[in-house]
């Protein structure tokens, strides 16, 4: 489904762009593929969804702790 009509920009192209770390804001989505440049009907929505996209995506913190949760495991594995 389109997100941006006027830009022919999918929410799926806006949600790979923001799970990539191209897109973080709604200026960067603007920038990176016109959302949000001709009409503006979109922009409320390209903003719920770089929003919602950016709290699922795991951040580095997130990444570092299921790492080190790993490893005692994987430790008890060889033992
Ligand atoms: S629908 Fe996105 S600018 Fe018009």
């Amino acid at each position: 489904m389109y997100l941006c009509v006027c830009k022919a920009v999918s929410e799926r192209t806006a949600r790979r762009a923001v799970e990539s770390g191209e897109v973080a804001t709604m200026r960067d989505l603007c920038r990176q593929h016109g959302v949000g440049s001709c009409c503006g009907k979109c922009v409320p929505d390209a903003r719920a969804l770089i929003e919602q996209t950016l709290s699922a995506v795991p951040t580095t913190s997130d990444a570092v702790r299921w790492s080190n949760a790993a490893q005692p495991q994987r430790a008890r594995q060889v033992v």
